[in-house]
């Protein structure tokens, strides 16, 4: 390998990582020393500064939904150090890498098939998910970017929201909702969120133009009103959704579990015209260019609700899946 290339990494000496070894609750975390990876001719090996515990990594540790084992493994976890994104610098290339330098400082998604964010090091392939990070934005704003602004991205580009659309955003202050409330208003759309009384003046903050608190509010006096209706938690019924979506809009079912989708199925859309979107984001590296330029321009800034070092990273766990963060929880390396 030409020694300009890399700089030194010892891969044979052991790096942090947290797994995830079984199925189960926060019981099942562990800070371990694994081996660090060697990046293959096409990957580059990164050092990770900050990553995230988003709702992939304890669904996937808690096993909810059941197919999840049917995906990542029957018994238990066969990729054991979740993290499905990061933000770090390369570290060393392989050498057919072109696209990417030692020093190049990168943010976005490890992969959901592949995991391994929650670590010192990872070694990816240079056709990855991810892109440069704007020079000056810090590991822990990129860390808190990829899962809920790429979901967003995913969804909102499907439902081809365009300026002047009503949308409505419900769930409004968790990570990808607070991401959707940014994106759509950068498109000019005119944004509803929907949120706890806590979280209404965040929502506000971040470009809703009307916020409705669902402990107050009577959400169902705004029937046949909004072009778009984005379900970002899975908390609302799907005939709410279809009462407050106009005729021929579109409803974006971004947290449907399988017993949701099921009884959806049997219910129907009551006679309604309306397009469902749901399914599962797409992690892409044209995404993430284009949510870096966004944040060099001042349209998103990712709402960080706590910051915890590695080694804590089962109380990261435990806030992920309480259902009352804001944004995003950042782990540091
Ligand atoms: N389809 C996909 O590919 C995909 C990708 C990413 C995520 N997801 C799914 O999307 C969901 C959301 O993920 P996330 O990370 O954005 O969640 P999150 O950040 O954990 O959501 C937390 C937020 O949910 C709000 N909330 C809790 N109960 C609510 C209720 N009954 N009504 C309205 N809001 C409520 C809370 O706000 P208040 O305290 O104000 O209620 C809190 O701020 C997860 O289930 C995840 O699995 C799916």
């Amino acid at each position: 390998m030409d020694p300009r290339r890399r700089i030194f990494v010892p891969t044979h000496f052991p790096m942090k990582a947290a797994l995830a070894t079984a199925y189960g609750g926060l019981n099942v975390i562990r800070i371990a020393e694994v081996p660090t990876p060697s990046p293959k001719k096409n990957e580059v090996l990164i050092r990770i500064h900050a990553s995230s515990v988003n709702a992939a990594d304890w669904r996937l540790r808690r096993a909810d939904p059941w197919f999840v084992r049917l995906v990542f493994g029957p018994f238990k976890p066969r990729r054991p150090i979740l993290g499905v994104v990061f933000a770090g610098e390369v570290v060393e290339t392989g050498a057919a890498v072109t696209k990417f330098k030692k020093g190049d400082r990168l943010f976005g998604w490890t992969s959901i098939m592949g995991l391994g964010g929650h670590a010192e090091y990872i070694a990816l392939s240079g056709n990855g998910a991810f892109a440069p990070m704007p020079s000056d934005m810090s590991y822990t704003d990129a860390a808190a970017v990829p899962f809920g602004f790429g979901t967003a991205r995913h969804f909102l580009s499907k439902a081809k929201v365009s300026k002047g659309q009503r949308v409505l955003i419900y769930g409004a202050s968790g990570a990808v909702g607070s991401a959707a409330v940014q994106l759509a208003r950068s498109i000019c759309a005119e944004v509803t969120g929907v949120s706890s009384s806590r979280n209404v003046d965040l929502v506000r903050s971040l470009g809703a133009t009307e916020v409705l608190d669902y402990t107050k509010d009577n959400i169902l006096s705004h029937r046949d009103r909004f072009d778009v209706v984005f379900e970002t938690v899975g908390k609302l019924p799907f005939k709410t959704s279809l009462a407050l979506v106009k005729p021929n809009g579109v409803i974006i079912v971004g947290s449907e579990m399988p017993s949701q989708t099921l009884a959806r199925s049997f219910t129907g859309k009551g006679g309604k015209q309306v397009t469902v979107i749901g399914g599962t984001a797409g992690e892409s590296a044209a995404d993430m260019q284009f949510l870096a330029d966004l944040w060099q321009r001042k349209e998103i800034r990712p709402v960080i609700d706590s910051t915890y070092p590695l080694e804590r990273i089962a109380e990261a766990h435990a806030r992920a899946e309480s259902w009352r963060k804001v944004g995003s929880v950042v782990v540091t390396m």
